[in-house]
């Protein structure tokens, strides 16, 4: 069995794949150790065109060699922070409002996935087959066809993708479901998201411009490629451990002791507008003001660290944050309560589900989520005896498996609110249902199913490479 290849915007390091890093990082590492391989991208560094042209620079651990580049001002703001971010993000979370596109920013970005690959081809044995992951990367396999490579390329969508009509706002949208289908797997995490894909191959602006085989195959552009819905997961019985684990720790000890005997919700997300955070903080108010027995009585504490943060968008909606967290708490505060505490701080993974475990309700809504791992962390720190409900959205691709939760719509102020009342007053033995059945569904499909699903399918592709290249 050849090496495995993996390729993402960023690259987690050695010590972080073994430590507390996000579930991804952790899960991909096992497959590169097993095969042992390559995890290349960008190092997360902004360098000189002379430092970047010297990379990448190349760590070994064991088996795995993780290779990094660091990028220039031009091409991070072209292709991150530009073309990725404030266009690709927003339209792909169907915040087309909040997109804008630029010619250049497309270029730099194209431009860029075209020296990523050549960087990596030198990296890549005959056998090797390659996993390329996220909307940064959409142009790779097109790039590394050019260069002459013929191995099996695959790639894995974590956001959703959107319906064709939202897709064409970008105005060069069909460029970039040509260089999709470059790959010869396209994974996505439910099926809204491969069917909004068949969609535009079918019922592109300008009619079809492929066809849709059996067993997910698309034909389109002169190349046969087969996607499939691999859903993301995480290890639960780790993080059920680990949570325990941390429960007696002094930060836990001290949440406990502030929160003075009232409950506690819990929401952890990116600052991302695409996460729904004003829309959850008006909906807790809307409890405060509806349920005069909850003043005083409940705390929320949203952590929230920020992101992207010299990208306009990402500053509005921290401002806009602030303002409703500091609007909601003048209101309803007293000497000694604190409605929302609102933290834009990173905290360590470990501590987050140790916080997660002493809560009663996960609030998790975005507008938008590819998959939403956060509300699959919350369940599996729950304690067994004693578990906390989780109140989703509907729009996080996790709602689909998750049959446990109380499902909300983030644009529904007081439907949230209701869930929330539901949820913190509970009888224990409906929350240790429901829990169950989140936790089955979270042991049925966990990280490694869906690693090893899709490297299965991958790695089944009949003729990779060897398709007919797509017409210029
Ligand atoms: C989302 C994306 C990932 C990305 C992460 C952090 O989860 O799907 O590809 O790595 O956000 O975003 P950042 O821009 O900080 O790398």
């Amino acid at each position: 069995m050849g090496r495995l290849i993996v390729v993402s915007n960023r690259v987690a390091t050695p010590t972080e794949t073994k430590g507390s890093a996000g579930g991804l990082a952790v899960g991909v590492f096992g497959a590169l150790k097993d095969t042992g391989g390559v995890w290349f991208g960008w190092s997360g560094d902004v360098v000189s065109e002379t430092v970047a042209n010297a990379g990448p620079t190349l760590e070994q651990d064991g088996p795995v060699t993780f290779a990094t580049v660091g990028l220039t001002r031009k091409d991070y703001d072209q292709y991150y922070r530009g073309f990725s971010n404030a266009t690709l993000w927003p339209v792909f979370h169907y915040r087309n409002d909040l997109a804008r596109y630029e010619r250049d920013e497309y270029a730099g970005y194209r431009r860029v996935n075209a020296w990523l690959a050549h960087k990596l081809m030198k990296l890549i044995d005959p056998d090797d087959i390659v996993w390329v992951h996220d909307y940064h990367l959409i142009p790779f396999a097109e790039a590394l066809r050019s260069e002459g490579v013929t191995n099996r390329i695959g790639f894995f969508l974590h956001i959703p993708f959107p319906s064709p009509q939202v897709l064409q706002t970008i105005p060069p949208h069909e460029e970039l479901v040509k260089s999709l289908c470059c790959y010869d797997l396209l994974g996505f995490q439910t099926r809204n998201d491969q069917q909004a894909f068949h969609d535009y191959i079918v019922r592109s602006a300008r009619g079809a411009v492929g066809e849709e085989g059996e067993h997910g195959d698309v034909e389109a552009f002169g190349r046969r490629l087969r996607t499939g819905v691999y859903r993301i997961g995480v290890f639960p019985d780790e993080i059920a451990e680990q949570a325990k684990r941390y429960e007696s720790r002094q930060h836990v000890l001290d949440l406990k002791q502030s929160l003075e005997g009232r409950k506690l919700i819990m929401s952890v997300d990116r600052l991302d507008y695409s996460k729904g955070l004003v829309e959850r903080f008006k909906a807790f108010e809307q409890l405060l003001e509806r349920s005069p027995e909850w003043r005083g009585n409940v705390t929320l504490v949203q952590i929230a660290p920020p992101t992207r943060s010299d990208v306009a968008t990402y500053r509005n909606i921290r401002e806009e944050l602030e303002g409703e967290a500091g609007r909601i708490n003048g209101r309803y505060s007293g000497l000694d309560y604190t409605p929302i505490r609102y933290l834009s701080q990173q905290y360590d993974r470990w501590k987050l589900m140790s916080l997660f475990r002493e809560s009663q309700v996960g609030f998790v809504t975005p507008l938008h989520d590819g998959m939403n791992l956060v509300a699959k962390e919350y369940v599996a720190a729950q304690n067994p005896s004693d578990p906390g409900v989780l109140v989703l959205s509907v729009f996080a691709g996790a709602a689909a498996e998750l049959s446990g939760a109380l499902l909300v719509n983030p644009h529904d102020a007081l439907g949230m609110c209701e869930a929330l009342q539901r949820a913190l007053s509970m009888p224990l033995a409906e929350r240790q249902a429901r829990y169950e059945t989140n936790m089955e569904a979270l042991r049925r499909n966990d990280l490694g199913v869906w690693r090893d699903s899709f490297l299965h399918d991958l790695r089944s592709v009949p003729h990779p490479g060897q398709m007919s290249q797509p017409q210029r």
